[in-house]
Order: structure tokens, then C-alpha cells, then sequence
């Protein structure tokens, strides 16, 4: 019943011009507090170690955000002794408690929320408009969660039989590891380790290396709202020096992990064995890639359908697991839909995310821009371009917006995960076939059509078998609360984060059966 009364942070609104000169001035604060080294945080206590990773701002790389501490070995053994010591004491703390906290910290962060979202700006070039949203959705998560477990924590009555009571009662696991991605680098960092406290589990929490200074934002928030020492504990590390430490590590209950199919297998592997003093099974609640795609079908009002997959395939640069990557087009409709989409695209301007007059920016790294541009490659040896724009000149992890044509749902470009902004245009005979393409690859995380036809609508509805389907609209963008999001496949495990069955996930049951 609780959660009934959460209403989503409101969207930002550009027309007002306090809203417009709050970007550039918050931008220009969290540049001046830029480079600074940034210690971990175990048992409550900054920890510095001399091994550290710069995180770079990737439309000016030589602009260091922060020189972020690396954990080793020895500090991931502080934090898991920290975290286990102060589990007991954070279980059996009421869940109003723990809720209070996360109220806390959703209430400092509508506080600092251009400050919050400049950073993201600066740290790993989001847009003005997706930066805003992404800190929008983490107080969601925070007020989300803080009402679910509200619900969750009164026990419940099960089997009403005379003479017997039986109350269902749930409660924390024990250390929970949480991994978290770049790409919403706050929201689904908050929303993940959220969970994890506010069920009574006690948390590592591990950033992307590309967003330390973000993540640290996190853990100070909580801080401020008053979380005890040795609850939630800050390791940014190297995936390869400390990701198996972590995951192997026997006092280990929980592992909360976003991120890619790769290191996903790798995690859910892992978990599996029992190390010697381990006393329970490791859970792992994982989200992982996706190739989605969007039917456009051939009454599809393609007002609505240009901008909508546009928006879906190269908001952020198309860094999102939920973004377009393809797009499946209806024989009758194709020359109409690719020249509008193409004629549109053309007016997508790229430059650094700190000017909103760039609708794209650069991408995440050098690693990522490595790897976007070799796609580049195949998708020439594949298909055809169809447009590719004009990038900017001078530093930043530049590649262009790009859509290619002639795409068969053979080609790499229509099975693999690019996570970048690349379009790949198939050409569908007709609604059968669209269908059986878009449910062709092993993904299963978001889907969209177009279509005027009720029957076409009802039936993708039934059989087009992604986690979240989007009809007549945009793929990405799910709100806490009202689109729970999580795939199905080799997406995710199938948990839904933002909804009423998330949180159970982190915890345990118990029965307790009296004979009254
Ligand atoms: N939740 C995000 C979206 O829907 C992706 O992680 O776009």
C-alpha cells in the first residue's frame, strides 16, 4: 500500500529559464572541485591508496574529473570484515529505519540536483536533459524502495488455519557486492545499493572505473543521512585485480551486478562453488546487454516513429542497454521511413555534453571508441551506410552517429551488442517476419513497435518477448515505479528493478509456524 503513494520525480523543464542558467553554473562548480583525490570509504573511515585511475571527462580527456583510489586485495578484506561485522546490528535495525535513511539521501539529492547531474556531464558526457533524468531516477529508487520494504517488512500471515499461525517474515542475507555500470552511473548505482541496505544487507560497493567520483557522491550522501560504520563500504577498483576477490570471497551473500554478458557469465559463474568457511549460496541478481530492436510497421505514423527511434538509438550515444540498435522495417514502408529517419538524423549535431546544443556526444572511452568504430567497419562489409555523421574536430572519444542499411538478421550488426550510436535498418517482408527477426537473437531486454493495427499491437503484445515491450513509443527511458526494468534471456536474470518484486530478491524468508 505504501508504494502506491510514490510519484516519480518530475522531469526537467527547459522552458524555465532558472533551470537553464542552473546547468552552466553547476557545470562550472563541479569543475572548479575537479582532480581532487578521491580514498575509499571502509568501516566509515577514508581509506587512500597509492595506486589510483584517473577518470577522464570523454569530450576533453585531459580534463581529469578525479585521481580515484584503487582497492587491493588487503582493502577488499577490510571492507568485507567491516561489512560482515556490521550486519547483524543493521539486520535486526527496523525497516523504518532503513527506509528513513534512503528518505534522507533522496531528499539531500533533490538538494544538489544540477550539482549531481553536472558531474555526469562533466564525468561521462551525458546530455543536460539525460543527466537530469538519470538523478531523477535515483531519487526515485531511493523513495521506491524506502516504501516497498516499508510494505515487505510487516509480516505477513500465511495458511490461516484454527489452532496455527504462520507468519512469513523476510530479512537481509548478510555482505552484499554491488557492481555497478557507467552508463546511468549514479541512478542504477543508487538503485542497487539502495536495495541492498534498505533489505538489511550490509554492501561493497564497487563503481565503474569511469565514474569513481560519481560513486564516492553516492556513498558521502549516505553518509550524510547518518548510515553506520561499516554498512556501506566504497572499493572502486580494478574489475581484473579485485572483481574475482570479490565475487569469490566466502563471506559474500549477495552480488548485485549491471554490466556486460561477458563479465555477467563470469559473475554468475563464479558465484557457483562453495569456498572453504562459506555458510550460505551466493545469490547473483544481474543485468545485462541487449540488441533491441523496433518494428516499424507499415501504417505506422511515422511523425511519431522517426524521433522516437532516433532518440532510442543515439540518446547518450547510444550507451544505454535499453537503447535501439535495430530497427526493422516493413517492405511497404522502408524507402519512406529510412529517408525521413536519415533526413532527420542529419540535423543531430555532436559536440561536448556541457552545451545543449549537441544532441550527441563522445563516448565512454578509448576502448569503447576503439571498439564503435571497428562495428563501423563491419557494418561497411555487411550493409550499406546510410548516413554517418560529421564528427567534431580535436580531443574527445569522438565517433559519428551512424545507420546502415541492408542489414540481414544474420549480420553482426543485427546479433551483437555495439553499445554505441549504430543503427542497423533490416527489411522486414511483412508483420510475421518482423516478429520473428526482433525474437531472432538470445537478448531479451526491450522491444518497441509502431503500428496503427490493433491486431498487430495485441499480438506483439503476446509474442514480441523482450522484458519491457514499448508500443508507439520511445525504448528507453523506464520509470521507476511504472515501467519495472529487467530483461529475460541472456539480459538478465529476470529481476525487475523499479518494481514491487525487486527487493525480494536480497532478501531471505522465514516461516515461523505456532501452535496456538
Ligand atoms: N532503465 C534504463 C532505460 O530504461 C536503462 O538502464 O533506459
Amino acid at each position: 500500500a505504501f508504494a502506491e503513494e510514490f510519484r516519480n520525480e518530475p522531469a526537467v523543464d527547459f522552458t524555465r529559464s532558472e533551470v537553464r542558467e542552473a546547468f552552466p553554473a553547476a557545470i562550472a562548480t563541479a569543475r572548479s572541485r575537479s582532480g581532487q583525490i578521491v580514498p575509499l570509504f571502509i568501516n566509515g573511515r577514508d581509506v587512500a591508496t597509492t595506486d589510483r585511475l584517473a577518470s577522464r571527462n570523454p569530450n576533453r580527456p585531459s580534463e581529469i574529473l578525479g585521481q580515484v583510489c584503487q582497492a587491493g586485495s588487503a582493502e577488499v578484506e577490510q571492507a568485507v570484515a567491516a561489512a560482515a561485522a556490521a550486519f547483524p546490528a543493521w539486520r535486526a535495525a527496523p525497516a523504518a529505519e532503513r527506509a528513513g535513511c534512503l528518505r534522507r539521501v533522496a531528499a539531500l539529492v533533490r538538494e544538489q540536483i544540477y550539482e549531481q547531474a553536472a558531474l555526469q556531464v562533466l564525468e561521462i558526457g551525458k546530455q543536460w536533459d539525460q543527466a537530469h533524468a538519470d538523478v531523477a531516477e535515483a531519487i526515485d529508487f531511493l523513495e521506491y524502495y524506502a516504501a516497498e520494504m516499508c510494505r515487505l517488512a510487516v509480516p505477513c500471515a500465511v495458511g490461516v488455519v484454527p489452532g496455527e499461525e504462520n507468519r512469513l517474515y523476510r530479512e537481509g542475507r548478510g555482505v552484499a557486492v554491488v557492481i555497478a555500470p557507467w552508463n546511468f552511473p549514479l541512478a542504477i548505482a543508487c538503485g542497487m545499493v539502495s536495495a541492498a541496505l534498505v533489505t538489511g544487507n550490509t554492501v561493497l560497493f564497487k563503481p565503474s572505473g569511469l565514474t569513481g567520483v560519481i560513486g564516492r557522491r553516492l556513498v558521502e550522501l549516505f553518509t550524510a543521512a547518518g548510515i553506520p560504520d561499516g554498512v556501506l563500504n566504497f572499493v572502486p577498483g580494478r574489475g581484473s585485480e579485485i572483481g574475482d576477490l570479490l565475487v569469490d570471497h566466502p563471506a559474500v551473500a549477495l552480488i548485485a551486478f549491471t554490466g556486460s554478458l561477458e563479465v555477467g557469465q563470469r559473475i554468475v559463474r563464479r558465484a557457483a562453488p562453495l569456498h572453504p568457511g562459506q555458510r550460505q549460496f551466493k545469490r547473483v541478481i544481474a543485468e545485462l546487454g541487449g540488441k533491441n530492436a523496433v518494428i516499424i510497421d507499415d501504417d505506422a505514423d511515422l511523425d511519431e516513429a522517426v524521433p522516437q527511434v532516433l532518440a532510442s538509438a543515439f540518446g547518450f550515444q547510444g550507451q544505454k542497454c535499453s537503447a535501439c540498435s535495430r530497427v526493422i522495417v516493413l517492405e511497404a514502408i522502408h524507402d519512406r521511413f529510412v529517408e525521413r529517419l536519415v533526413e532527420t538524423a542529419r540535423t543531430w549535431r555532436l559536440g561536448p555534453a556541457e552545451s545543449p546544443a549537441h544532441a550527441m556526444g563522445a563516448v565512454a572511452d578509448e576502448a569503447a571508441q576503439r571498439k564503435i568504430l571497428e562495428y563501423l567497419a563491419v557494418g561497411r562489409e555487411e550493409g550499406r551506410l546510410l548516413y554517418e555523421s560529421p564528427v567534431p574536430e580535436g580531443e574527445g572519444y569522438w565517433v559519428p552517429l551512424a545507420i546502415f542499411g541492408g542489414i540481414r538478421p544474420e549480420h553482426r550488426l543485427a546479433r551483437e551488442e555495439i553499445f554505441g550510436p549504430v543503427l542497423a535498418v533490416l527489411r522486414a517482408a511483412d508483420f510475421d517476419q518482423a516478429l520473428a527477426w526482433a525474437n531472432a537473437v538470445p537478448f531479451a531486454l526491450t522491444g518497441g513497435l509502431f503500428s496503427r493495427s490493433p491486431e498487430h499491437i495485441a499480438r506483439a503484445g503476446r509474442e514480441f518477448r523482450v522484458g519491457n515491450l514499448y508500443l508507439n513509443r520511445a525504448i528507453t527511458g523506464a520509470m521507476v515505479g511504472r515501467q519495472p526494468f529487467g530483461g529475460a534471456g541472456l539480459s538478465g536474470l529476470g529481476t525487475k528493478a523499479g518494481g514491487p518484486e525487486y527487493l525480494a530478491h536480497f532478501m531471505d524468508q522465514r516461516v515461523v509456524t505456532e501452535n496456538t
